[in-house]
């Protein structure tokens, strides 16, 4: 049985319900672009709302990280992984937590006790040293001195800067070696390998500081790629079962072995046509694009298409798709909706290796040109040339430079890309985004009508406390999830069609101002994430109908829109409904 069955098993044993894993995509947040851990969806419930299905709680969440995306190629990063967990919301705590966590990795997995140790937290001003958890620890067999107790910057979930739930943690380490293992447990030895975190999360951050939390909660994680290789005795992930097919796949159609140089290459195809197949093989339908999601499905398919090119692959060839149905069947077992959108995943694939496929290998050309006649850096100018003309992501080009030992002027390249697109891309992780910056003229329309439809519900609906939920633009049409608690009637629908057409056909001036984040509040303009917001701020109005916190793009009169119309309107999550409209 495979290590996610076990799991599951294990704890549906021990008292918890299975949730299904949410979407890699968040469906009804977009402060972040995709799902980096298997609490995150359910941070209400950690804050003290109810869970339907109770208070314990496991799933298997999809997680894509792109802050180590430079990492992927070596033996243990990846950009899309798995992640086990089990939850106690306000049920078990440490006792129970710790022991059942011995229990999976001794009785189940089979792993002998020698070759584990743990760390403990040491204690700050808000939390004592966690003597408790050490003290469970050795009951179950674990000697003293495979006990850590460390501080903040390794035991305190996530970390002392960000919002959110938060908590001091025990963390359970393997001994990754077949070197005799040492009496004495040192952290700082990367023959340990942390497997396994047990968060005793206690604490809400926010703005005001640390308040503790309705409810004492146990958030876990557990990664699935990692412990999978364990497990199989192997110290590469792509050596294990997980991905040992999909490397087969690469070494045939490249006729090289998975070795030396190549190694590589192997490894970030591998990776990142998983996460190009589960990014782009759920419903929300992300397309490559120059903004954020869609950003990074570009970044990672075009870096596919060149790593296959640096193998030798033929990038023209059934390589991919190959790979891509492989990984589906591999996956839709756990994951269906990857079945039901199989074409969509392998078209996704198959327009953007088009597109990239023309002008890579004159842009390979253009780089070595540039890069033969640049000494240290590469300039500005050049990189933008290589962006805006063969369509060279700017990471790409860092890498290719880096190979050839040269830097790139990565903050000229962004001042040159603002100037010309007016935006600066929006892709960093972690930061506030509109999850609406749409570059085409289109997207940009999307985004305008995005706001007429937020100020018309409230308007047809009579309910002042309707608010965006989430939105996503794409050039084809737009989505908006907004919290209403019934389907809509027919007339509803038609009325608030009819008034949007009445706004646009009343061409409507739309107009920008920055002030300061509370003169935005204090003039009433609508703002769903205010905390998340920067101090100054763009308030978009349109006529004297919808006043918006926004980072735009929009169209300058609402005449520019045309015709709304919708095309569907279905419940997206309890108490939230979701219209998908176009303008035509
Ligand atoms: N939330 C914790 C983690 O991701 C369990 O490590």
């Amino acid at each position: 049985m495979k290590l996610k069955d076990l799991y599951i098993n294990f704890f549906i044993s021990k008292g918890h319900k299975q949730i299904p894993s949410s979407p890699v995509v968040p469906e009804n947040d977009n402060t972040v672009l995709f799902n980096t851990a298997g609490m995150q969806p359910l941070t209400p419930y950690l804050k003290g709302e109810k869970h339907p299905l109770g208070t314990r709680l496991v799933d298997y969440q999809k997680c894509v990280r792109t802050n180590d995306l430079d990492e992927v190629g070596d033996a243990t990063h990846h950009t899309f992984f798995e992640m086990l967990g089990n939850w106690s919301l306000g049920d078990y705590f440490k006792k129970e937590s710790i022991a059942w966590s011995f229990e999976f990795l001794t009785d189940v997995l089979h792993i002998p006790v020698e070759k584990l140790a743990v760390t403990v937290f040491e204690g700050n001003d808000l939390v004592e040293r966690d003597e408790e958890s050490a003290e469970i620890w050795k009951s179950l067999g674990i000697s003293e001195d495979r006990i850590c107790y460390l501080g903040v910057d390794d035991n305190w979930w996530p970390n002392m800067e960000m919002f959110g739930p938060c908590g001091p943690d025990t963390e359970i380490f393997y001994f990754r070696s077949n070197d005799p293992v040492p009496e004495r447990f040192d952290p700082k030895d990367d023959r340990w390998v942390e497997i396994w975190n047990n968060v005793f999360m206690q604490y809400n951050h926010d703005e005001n500081g640390f308040a503790p939390l309705k409810q004492k909660n146990v958030d876990t994680g557990m990664g699935v790629e990692r412990t999978t290789a364990i497990l199989e005795g192997v110290d590469d992930n792509y050596l294990s079962s997980i991905f040992k097919g999909y490397i087969e796949l690469i070494e045939e159609y490249s006729n090289k072995p998975y070795d030396g140089e190549y190694k590589k290459s192997m490894r970030i195809i591998a990776d990142h046509a998983r996460a190009v197949t589960i990014i782009s093989g759920e419903d929300s339908g992300i397309k490559p694009s120059n903004t954020d999601q869609g950003y990074v499905l570009r970044r990672l398919i075009r870096r596919i298409i060149r790593h296959e090119n640096k193998l030798g692959i033929d990038i023209n060839g059934e390589f991919l798709s190959k790979l891509i149905n492989k990984i589906i069947d591999d996956y839709k077992e756990y994951y269906p909706e990857l079945e039901k959108n199989r074409e969509v995943v392998l078209s996704v694939v198959e327009t953007e290796k088009n597109k990239f496929s023309k002008t890579l290998d004159k842009g390979l050309k253009e780089f070595n040109k540039v890069a033969l006649s640049s000494t240290k850096v590469i300039d500005a100018a050049s990189a933008f040339h290589l962006y805006d003309t063969y369509g060279f992501p700017i990471e790409l080009t860092c890498e290719l430079a880096s190979e050839k030992g040269l830097d790139v002027d990565v903050d000229g390249f962004h001042e040159r890309f603002k100037k010309h697109q007016e935006l600066s891309r929006a892709g960093a992780e972690n930061k506030f985004k509109s999850g609406l910056a749409g570059t085409s003229e289109i997207e940009t329309k999307y985004h305008t009508v995005t706001h007429l439809l937020n100020a018309a519900l409230k308007i047809v609906l009579n309910d002042k406390n309707i608010h965006q939920m989430g939105s996503n633009i794409t050039p084809e049409r737009m989505r908006f999830d907004f919290n209403f608690d019934r389907k809509l009637t027919d007339e509803e629908k038609k009325s608030l069609e009819d008034l949007i057409n009445s706004w646009i056909s009343e061409d409507l001036k739309v107009t920008k101002s920055e002030m300061s984040k509370l003169d935005a509040v204090k003039s009433g303009a609508e703002a769903m994430f205010i905390e998340k917001y920067p101090e100054v701020v763009s308030v978009y109005t349109i006529g004297d109908v919808s006043k918006e916190i926004c980072t735009g793009p929009h169209v300058e009169s609402t005449s520019e829109l045309h015709h709304f119309k919708i095309v569907k309107e279905e419940a997206s999550s309890a108490g939230v409904r979701r219209i998908k409209a176009i303008l035509d």
